[in-house]
Parts: C-alpha cells; sequence; structure tokens
C-alpha cells in the first residue's frame, strides 16, 4: 500500500516479540494475543491493540507516542489481529 518505514511484522518484532513470541505471552500466560484471549479483555480490532499498548496492565511497559508513533501503532495493531486469530 506504499506506506512509509518499517512494517508491522518488523515493528512486532522490535517491539513486542520479546514477550509476545508467536503471538503467546511469557509473563502472564492467559494474556495471549490470540483473538479469543484478546477477546476476553474487549481487545478485538487494530485499533484496540494500538488503544492498549499505550496503558497496558501489569507487566506490560507502556508504550508513549514517543516510543511508538501513532502510524506504527496502527501497523502493529494491524499485524496482531491479521496475524494471531
Ligand atoms: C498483554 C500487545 C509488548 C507483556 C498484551 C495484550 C496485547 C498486547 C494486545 C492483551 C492480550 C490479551 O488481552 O489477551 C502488545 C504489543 C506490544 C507488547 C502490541 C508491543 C508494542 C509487550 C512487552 C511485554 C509485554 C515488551 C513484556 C515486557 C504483556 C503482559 C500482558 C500483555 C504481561 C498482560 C497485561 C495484563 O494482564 O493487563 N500485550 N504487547 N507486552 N503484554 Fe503485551
Amino acid at each position: 500500500r506504499g506506506e512509509a518505514g518499517p512494517s508491522g511484522a518488523a515493528l512486532f518484532k522490535l517491539h513486542c516479540a520479546g514477550c509476545h513470541p508467536d503471538g503467546g505471552n511469557t509473563v502472564n500466560l492467559r494474556r495471549t494475543l490470540k483473538a479469543a484471549d484478546r477477546a476476553a479483555y474487549g481487545i478485538r480490532t487494530a485499533a484496540d491493540v494500538a488503544a492498549f499498548i499505550r496503558n497496558p496492565g501489569v507487566g506490560m511497559p507502556s508504550f508513549t507516542a514517543g516510543m511508538i508513533p501513532p502510524c506504527e501503532a496502527k501497523k502493529i495493531g494491524r499485524y496482531v489481529v491479521e496475524t494471531f486469530r
């Protein structure tokens, strides 16, 4: 789609995969990135994922817009919902 910058996959690998390898969760095993687990917490859309990273729960660092700008958060969100079903 001609978007500039790194892909959602590359951004996920850089910022998220340390704790969420293959969409899992090595810190809190109950909260993987799979659709069923996310849905239990109302995290369904790419926008929901992008919002969650700003203000996550216990054990996950919050990512400010300085660290991950909105356009990158959107790409990560899209990657998560398209990849982890
Ligand atoms: C939860 C995404 C980085 C640790 C979650 C959830 C999402 C998410 C969508 C909710 C899962 C659910 O409800 O089943 C992301 C993304 C990241 C990222 C997109 C990168 C931008 C990290 C990192 C860590 C981490 C680096 C560890 C240092 C956790 C933990 C939870 C969680 C512990 C559970 C939080 C809670 O119980 O409220 N993550 N994550 N995440 N993530 Fe991440």
